[in-house]
């Protein structure tokens, strides 16, 4: 007969995730458990050593700084090596969520675009005002592909940030307008991963939703799900491990009629849609022309086609963008911060 730890060693697959992440905890506090866990584990981090770290034995490995400076010619001519190695494995295509256009004159183009730039700072602004006129013409076109009337936004540095911002947005949001302290946010069990590193980052409660047999959420459990600490209701378009749209209009109302937000994660679809809309593709609704729909992340580094890595994240409005800011004014002026010991430490010249 197969006592318990078999059992659970055997069907933790088959349990839903939160449940296994549960069992998990309790599991490795089991000694001879955690040693089976170890053991597997190893077994597998030795299997996937060889494509995750082909260079191993093949290349210098520096662990410290070297005593001498190397060559430039020595390091271009590595990195040309792993470049090429490493091109061979994409340049015929086949890693859609990686590469979104790979062709080379375009990739020249680029290249010549991030030298040119190599050295700007958005930070200062006053120096480098060109970042802020880019930034501006970016939100702009893409508010205006999106159909986002009076739309505005901010430029950030990959979907991931872009729907961090966002999550960030509506907690403090919600915070401010209805005195929400214990934020819940809504999104489908296909919704990308970060969300849930937003809910962990941010302290916002992950509510999951489930989808139906075309991987599209649930309306009618999302409708349920809502309550009174609710500040974010998210869909996207479409979902990364599936390709599907979720019934966006269905859900973002929802969200209007309870003053609750709606994000739009059009991260792989946002640079897709209104052109396939255009071309006579029966494209579901997704964008500002739905009135619930209070903000949009979309990637200008997918089918953007930009070099890695810039997003784009859109607010209906500039009062919802005001939470996306971070100010503080107490950071001492810079006469108080050169601090007069390391002055004094200063070799005297
Ligand atoms: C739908 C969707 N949302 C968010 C992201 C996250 O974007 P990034 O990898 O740029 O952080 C992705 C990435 O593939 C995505 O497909």
């Amino acid at each position: 007969m197969m006592n318990l730890e078999d059992f659970l060693m055997k069907n933790i697959g088959k349990l839903p995730a939160p449940v296994v992440a549960w069992v998990e905890k309790r599991m490795k506090k089991i000694p001879s458990i955690r040693e089976k866990m170890d053991r597997e584990y190893d077994g597998l981090m030795a299997g996937l050593e060889p494509s995750l770290k082909p260079y191993k034995d093949r290349y210098p490995v520096f662990a410290k700084l070297p005593a001498r400076g190397r060559d430039r010619e020595e390091i271009l001519h590595e990195m040309e090596s792993l470049r090429a190695h490493e091109e061979s494995q994409w340049k015929d295509g086949f890693v859609s969520g990686a590469v979104y256009h790979g062709d080379e004159s375009h990739i020249e183009f680029l290249n010549q675009i991030y030298a040119l730039n190599s050295q700007s700072n958005p930070l200062h602004a006053d120096v480098w005002p060109s970042t802020t006129k880019f930034e501006a013409e970016i939100v702009s076109m893409t508010a205006n592909m999106l159909n986002g009337e009076g739309a505005c936004g901010t430029v950030s540095s990959g979907g991931t940030e872009s729907i961090m911002l966002a999550m960030k947005t509506y907690r403090d949001w919600a915070r401010d307008t209805k005195g929400i302290t214990r934020p819940e946010m809504i999104a489908p069990v296909t919704a990308h991963a970060a969300f849930d590193k937003a809910s962990q980052y941010f302290r916002i409660k992950m509510v999951k939703v489930p989808v139906d047999a075309d991987s599209r959420a649930d309306v009618n459990a999302v409708r349920r799900a809502v309550n009174r600490n609710t500040v974010v209701i998210v869909g996207s378009a479409p979902s990364f491990p599936h390709g599907a749209i979720d019934p966006i209009q269905g859900m973002s109302e929802l969200a209007r009629t309870r003053n609750i937000g709606f994000h739009t994660d059009a991260c792989l679809g946002g640079f897709v849609l209104p052109w396939a809309e255009r071309l006579g593709y029966n494209v579901p609704p997704f964008d500002f022309r739905l009135p619930g729909v209070t903000s949009i992340s979309v990637d200008t580094h997918k089918y953007g086609y930009a070099a890695k890595g810039t997003s784009v994240i859109l607010y209906r409005s500039k009062e919802l963008r005001h939470y996306q800011y971070y100010i503080t004014s107490e950071w001492p002026p810079a006469a108080c911060t050169s601090p007069p010991r390391l002055r004094a430490a200063a070799p005297a010249r």
